[in-house]
């Protein structure tokens, strides 16, 4: 029996990157995906690419900075589906760092804010109600390590820190009424939001205790484990999906003496 047999999903910004590999994988394990996103050309041809593969899948365009998009995302999730089982919050915003703290624009910071952190809480709130109804509703949101320590990007690490506190006080209001919600904090994957940056990858790669950066479907095989009544007595938590990168400090390490 496959994990997500009869499940309806929405995943958010899942035309590419974590979003769509999600899809794929939730997919694959007989799930009715609704694949949506801002782009909704490119949600059109990830939900085509799953269709091509045997699963079932509809795109849909959805910006998450906008309640009645949010909202109609969700009652059409519904309405194709006939229920709402998890919803996948992956959809984020990140203006690459500017000067933030030296005279920095209100804008940067309360756009990144704005799409990051209220967006996955305006899903949350249009889809909790279905969830609840499912009776084994979940919720995965796509956190970062940046809301643990600090990378840079001031204004969407805090967006993330905000989403770890959004999981945990949601997981206390809707644990009364069975519906499970936890986050996913991933540290840097190979996706288009890296696009023309390979030889940073390459760089970054090296702090990293198992010797790489991670590939959308890591990602995905843990949103799918969190969703998924495998993690049936699991809720409020942040998974750290990151090579080791939070659990070893490998700059220590190096500076006394190398990791063999
Ligand atoms: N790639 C990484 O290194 C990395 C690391 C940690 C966390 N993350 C997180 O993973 C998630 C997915 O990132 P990714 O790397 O797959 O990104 P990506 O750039 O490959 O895909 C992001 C998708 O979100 C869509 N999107 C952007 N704004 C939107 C909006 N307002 N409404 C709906 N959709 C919107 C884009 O069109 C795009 O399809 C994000 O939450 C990101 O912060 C990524």
């Amino acid at each position: 029996m496959k994990r997500f047999e009869g499940y309806g999903v929405l995943i958010t910004g899942a035309a590419r990157g974590i979003g769509a590999a999600t899809a794929r994988r939730l997919g694959a394990e007989g799930a009715r995906v609704l694949v949506t996103d801002l782009d909704l050309d490119a949600a059109e041809k990830t939900a085509a690419d799953l269709r091509e593969r045997g699963l079932t899948a509809e795109a849909y365009g959805c910006d998450v900075g906008d309640r009645s998009s949010v909202e109609a995302a969700v009652a059409y999730a519904v309405d194709a589906f006939g229920s709402l089982d998890v919803l996948v919050n992956s959809a984020a915003r990140c203006t690459p760092d500017v000067p933030l703290f030296e005279d920095g624009p209100d804008e940067v910071w309360e756009r990144d804010l704005d799409l990051t952190l209220t967006g996955a809480y305006r899903c949350c709130r249009a889809a909790l109600p279905h969830l609840v109804a499912s009776g084994r509703g979940a919720i995965v949101t796509i956190g970062s390590v940046n809301g643990i320590q600090d990378f840079g990007n001031h204004a969407y690490s805090a967006a993330k820190a905000g989403l770890m506190s959004l999981t945990r006080t949601l997981a206390g209001h809707a644990a009364p009424r069975g519906v499970r919600v936890n986050l996913v904090a991933p540290g840097t994957v190979r996706t288009s939001a890296w696009e023309g940056r390979a030889a940073e990858l390459d760089s970054v790669a090296r702090v990293y205790p198992l010797g790489r950066v991670g590939e959308p479907e890591d990602i995905a095989a843990a949103v799918a484990f969190l969703a998924s009544r495998d993690a049936a007595w699991i809720t409020g938590t942040t998974l750290c999906v990151d090579g080791g990168l939070l659990a070893v400090n490998t700059a220590f390490h190096e500076a006394i003496r190398p990791l063999p």
